[in-house]
């Protein structure tokens, strides 16, 4: 049996795995983000502790008879997030997450002073990255800078909990924009861009490796027989690209959750920093992977519900059956964009409403909008030499069938939606607790089995494509008009 735990944005989830990957029990635990200033966005490193016991005692109980037989356990977490320790590995102050914008200044100057953040980092450096929420807090939070021991990712944070090791993995540290990606290890020169030495980092694994044990206490707590090792993991995108066998070049997967990513795996490291896409490790060794990230995609879908008082999916099976892009458009800028904007600044907007508008089509708006902004990840790849012709979904947002239609047929591309769920990156992690029980990875990120594939359909493609060429002029005409 093999545990995979997921710090999500909104929730944390647990999954129990056999020793054929069949899905035995589950259990979520949902997390808030708190947004104290405008583009500031944060959650309490605790609040992942507390909502992963809360999970794990549930699996331990609806699962009670097969905890025994737990050999591995995997973790996988939402990536970026610069949670500062002191002594004892309290933590400082509250995470700084991948999706706040406070640290633009820092970006820019960290930028020009240092080339090797492009060089040897392989990416713009953007204020959801660590290394400049760092620099944010070295100008802004001396006090705290200067008690900082160690800087850990939130999965990594769990890993501190349940190992009692400060360890990361690959394809997470990557996203610190203190990694040499190539060689997958620290770099010195970025780390001291930032005041920072090796010492603050934790020990590098890889996501199949074993990063240590389970705390005896916690073996006892949840039934463990003996205790399982737990494996380095992934950030939650490489996890998922485990869960979805997109672990071989060219494979590639499509995510609407909190964030929206189109993720495609390389078997070198392939950096493209003009449009913003982001080159990273995979949690497999020897492989790298390319993807485009959006801030906002059910994000953009929750804000709407919220607003308009209802459930995010009342709202998407409202839409129906698709048939022509909306005829209001939206940008789902909600916190700025990352790809392929690199602007924290642009907000999101509908145009096109009219006294005709209603609920339906606003929701049908907003799938449109974040399908766009997908398309606009899809084109940065292009221009970085990737081409992508078929992508798993994953992600709460892939239970609307009429999203994924749209996806599909805008992006030209068959989409695979797995048979078990939105999984993609607990799956995943409980994969790579199997391989570092197993100590190999041979055999064990294969796709998983599909529920049905979403082909495009040609009359959308030509509509869809018409609706994006208008969609894209939009952005520049609004930083032309000083938005
Ligand atoms: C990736 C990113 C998000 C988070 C949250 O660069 O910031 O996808 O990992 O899911």
């Amino acid at each position: 049996m093999f545990i995979g735990l997921d710090i999500g944005t909104s929730s944390v989830k647990a999954i129990l795995l056999d020793e054929n990957q069949k899905l035995v029990a589950s259990a979520t635990s949902d997390l808030t983000v708190q947004r104290p200033h405008p583009s500031w966005s944060e959650q309490d490193p605790d609040s992942w502790w507390t909502a992963c016991e809360t999970a794990m005692d549930e699996l331990a109980r609806t699962a009670a008879g097969e905890m025994a037989a737990v050999k591995g356990i995997g973790l996988s977490g939402h990536m970026h997030g610069a949670t500062l320790l002191g002594a004892g590995d309290k933590p400082l102050r509250p995470c700084i997450l991948w999706n706040d914008g406070r640290s633009a200044k820092q970006c820019a100057e960290l930028e020009a002073a240092e080339p090797k953040f492009l060089s040897l980092g392989g990416n713009r450096v953007m204020p959801g990255f660590t290394a400049p929420k760092l620099q944010w807090v070295r100008e802004n939070e001396p006090e705290i800078f200067d008690k900082t021991a160690k800087v850990l990712l939130p999965k990594d944070y769990v890993r501190l909990k349940l190992t009692g090791e400060h360890v990361g993995d690959m394809s997470d540290s990557a996203g610190t924009l203190w990694l040499d990606v190539a060689r997958r290890d620290w770099s010195d020169d970025l780390l001291a861009a930032t005041g920072l030495t090796r010492d603050h980092m934790p020990r590098l694994v890889e996501g199949a490796e074993s990063s240590g044990q389970l705390r005896p206490e916690l073996c006892r707590r949840w039934g463990m027989a003996s205790a399982p090792v737990v494996a380095g993991g992934g950030g939650d995108n490489a996890a998922s690209a485990c869960g979805v066998g997109a672990t071989t070049p060219g494979s590639a997967f499509v995510s609407l959750g909190t964030s929206g990513v189109l993720f495609v795996t390389n078997d070198r490291f392939s950096p493209n920093v003009e449009s913003a896409v982001h080159a990273f490790c995979h949690a497999v060794p020897d492989t790298w992977h390319q993807m485009g990230v959006i801030l906002s995609a059910t994000d953009s879908l929750n804000w709407l519900a919220g607003t308009l008082g209802a459930k995010p999916s009342d709202l998407t099976e409202g839409v129906g059956v698709i048939s022509r892009p909306s005829d209001v458009q939206f940008l789902p800028y909600l916190g700025g964009e990352r790809t392929p904007h690199n602007d924290v600044s642009i907000r999101a907007g509908f145009y096109g409403i009219s006294h005709e508008t209603d609920n339906r089509e606003l929701t049908h708006a907003v799938l449109d909008g974040v399908a766009f902004a997908l398309k606009d990840c899809m084109e940065a790849l292009a221009v970085a030499g990737t081409s992508v012709e078929r992508v798993t979904a994953v992600g709460g947002g892939s239970r609307s069938k009429a999203w994924l239609e749209i996806i599909a047929s805008l992006l030209d591309v068959v989409v695979d939606v797995p048979a078990d769920g939105d999984f993609g990156a607990s799956l995943g992690a409980a994969r790579l607790g199997q391989a570092a029980a197993a100590g190999t990875t041979e055999g064990i990120f294969t796709p998983p089995p599909m529920r049905t594939s979403i082909e495009p359909r040609p009359e959308l493609t030509s509509a869809y494509s018409e609706a994006y060429s208008r969609w894209r002029k939009l952005y520049p005409a609004l930083k032309q008009a000083g938005f």
